[in-house]
C-alpha cells in the first residue's frame, strides 16, 4: 500500500562552477513547520503561521491535520492559518493518512493519535515503509495505544489510540526528538505528568512551542546528566502566531557550496542557530571555514542569525560523537566538505544515519567512492580521506529516495573537476523545493540529463 513519490525520478547534473555570490533566504525550518501545524490543530482558535516550509513533507502533515478535523488554509500572502479543535478533539479520519517520505510527520502524528480514542492507518512511500517505527510503538503502547504494524514494526500500520491514556516516564534508548515529541504529544491528552528522559539532548522545538501555547513543561537535569522533560497533561492550548525561521539543515547546502567553490561569497539570511541544530556550523568553523555569524537575534522563540560564507581551504578533523544529535541531518553534506579538506575527517557516533530516509552512511560512502574519494565506514562511523581541494568528480550517484543525498552530491559537482550526476532530484521537493532555482541564482550550474 506504499505510495509513490509525487513526481517521477529525474536525474540531474551539477557542473563545475565559480564564484557563487549573493544573498539568499532558505525555506522555513522543517521541524518547526511540522510542529506549528500539529500544535495549531490542538489549540482552540486560529494559529497564524508565517514562513511555513511548503515542501512535500510538511504539506503531507497539513493534509493530515485536515483529515483529523482541523481547518488549515493558505492565504494569498503565503501565510497559513490553522483552526484547531482543542486537545482531545481530533476526529477519526475516513481515509489512510499518507506521510509520503516523512518520518517526522508519521512519528509525531502517531503520538497525537495515540492520545485520542480514534483509529487511523499510516502509509508512506517505499523509503518511509522501510524505517523503524518500534521506537514510537513501544512507548505509545505503554501509554495504552494499540498498533497493528508490518513485520519489524514497519508501516503501513494501523493505530487505535488509548481510551484512557496513561502517563509514563520513559527513558528513550535512542537520541531522537521524534520519539520525545511523539510521547509528549500523546501526553497532552493524558491526565497527570508524562516524562521523557534524554541521555543526549535533542532538538527542543516541541518543548519551546508547547510552552508558547501555554502548556506546563518542567526540565530537570539528573545526577547522571540526563535531562527529564515533564509535561502536565490536559492543558488548554492557546494559539500564538508562529514565525518559522530558516532551516539550518537546508542552509547547509549553499553554505558548503560557497566554502568549496573558489571565489565565492554568499550570505544566507535568517536561519535558526538553536544550539541543538547548529553542530554543522561549529564543525565547519573548526575545519577552517570562513563563516561569519551576523545579526544574531531572537525570532519566534528561536535564536536566529545571518551567515556570511567565503571560499575556504578546509582541514580534516575528528567530529566528536556527542555533537551528532545537533547535526544529525548534516553528515552527508559534511562528508562532501570533508572530501575537499586536507587530511581525514572522522565522524563517529552516527549509527542513527543508518535509519534515515536512506542508510546515509552507505549512500554517502558509495557516492564518494564513485567520485574518487576514499572512505572507511563502520556500523556507526565514517572516515573520509580529503583530497585538499582536488576532487575528480565525474561520478553517477544513487540517491535511494533521499533528498539530502541528492543535494549533497549536487554541491560536490559544483566544486569538483568534473560534473556529478544524481539519479533522482525529484525527492529534493520534500524539504527544499526551490533548491535548484536558489542555487542557480547564486551562479551554480546544473544540467538536466536527456531521458
Ligand atoms: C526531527 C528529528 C530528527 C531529524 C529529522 C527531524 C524532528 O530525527 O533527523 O529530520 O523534527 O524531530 P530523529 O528524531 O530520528 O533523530
Amino acid at each position: 500500500m506504499a505510495t509513490s513519490p509525487s513526481s517521477p525520478a529525474a536525474s540531474l547534473t551539477a557542473e563545475p562552477s565559480h564564484g557563487l555570490a549573493g544573498r539568499i533566504s532558505v525555506p522555513g525550518d522543517k521541524s518547526i513547520s511540522h510542529r506549528a501545524l500539529i500544535f495549531g490543530a490542538l489549540a482552540v482558535g486560529e494559529t497564524r503561521i508565517s514562513g511555513l516550509l511548503e515542501g512535500e513533507d510538511v504539506l503531507a502533515t497539513a493534509e493530515t491535520m485536515r483529515r483529523l478535523g482541523a481547518r488549515v488554509t493558505r492565504h494569498e500572502d503565503g501565510t497559513w492559518s490553522v483552526f484547531g479543535v482543542g486537545v482531545g478533539g481530533l476526529s477519526e479520519p475516513a481515509e489512510p493518512l499518507d506521510f509520503g517520505n516523512s518520518g517526522t510527520g508519521a512519528r509525531l502524528v502517531m503520538g497525537l493519535v495515540a492520545g485520542h480514542p480514534i483509529t487511523a492507518t499510516f502509509i508512506g512511500d517505499a523509503s518511509l515503509s522501510r524505517r523503524p517505527m518500534g521506537r514510537v510503538i513501544n512507548p505509545l503502547t505503554e501509554m495504552g495505544a494499540h498498533f497493528h504494524a508490518r513485520e519489524g514494526g514497519r508501516m503501513p500500520l494501523t493505530l487505535t489510540g488509548a481510551r484512557q491514556p496513561m502517563p509514563i516516564t520513559y527513558r528513550s534508548p535512542v537520541a531522537s526528538a521524534q520519539v520525545k515529541s511523539a510521547i509528549l504529544l500523546a501526553g497532552l491528552n493524558t491526565p497527570g505528568i508524562t516524562t521523557v528522559i534524554e541521555a543526549t539532548p535533542t532538538r527542543d522545538h516541541t518543548e519551546r512551542m508547547l510552552k508558547a501555547f501555554g502548556a506546563h513543561i518542567a526540565l530537570e537535569t539528573g545526577k547522571d546528566g540526563a535531562l527529564a522533560i515533564s509535561l502536565t497533561g490536559e492543558p488548554e492550548l492557546t494559539p500564538c502566531p508562529i514565525a518559522v525561521p530558516g532551516d539550518p539543515s537546508s542552509a547547509a547546502f549553499p553554505v558548503v557550496a560557497a566554502l568549496l567553490t573558489p571565489g565565492s561569497e554568499v550570505v544566507v539570511e535568517g536561519i535558526t542557530l538553536n544550539p541543538h541544530r547548529a553542530g554543522l556550523y561549529t564543525t565547519l568553523m573548526e575545519m577552517g571555514g570562513d563563516i561569519e555569524v551576523m545579526n544574531q537575534r531572537e525570532e519566534g522563540g528561536e535564536p536566529v542569525a545571518d551567515l556570511r560564507v567565503r571560499s575556504s581551504s578546509l582541514k580534516g578533523i575528528d567530529v566528536p560523537p556527542e555533537r551528532a544529535a545537533s547535526m544529525i541531518d548534516e553528515y552527508p553534506v559534511l562528508a562532501i566538505a570533508a572530501a575537499f579538506a586536507e587530511g581525514a575527517t572522522r565522524m563517529s557516533g552516527i549509527h542513527e544515519l543508518r535509519v534515515k530516509e536512506s542508510d546515509r552512511i552507505a549512500a554517502t560512502a558509495s557516492g564518494l567512492r564513485a567520485n574518487g574519494i576514499k572512505v572507511h565506514e563502520t556500523e556507526d562511523s565514517m572516515t573520509v580521506e580529503g583530497r585538499a581541494g582536488e576532487v575528480s568528480g565525474g561520478g553517477h550517484v544513487a540517491t535511494h529516495m533521499d533528498h539530502r543525498i541528492a543535494m549533497s552530491f549536487l554541491v560536490m559537482g559544483l566544486a569538483a573537476q568534473k560534473p556529478v550526476t544524481v539519479d533522482d532530484a525529484a525527492m529534493i521537493a520534500t524539504s527544499f523545493p526551490d533548491f535548484v532555482r536558489l542555487m542557480s541564482g547564486l551562479g551554480a550550474s546544473f544540467a538536466k540529463q536527456a531521458q
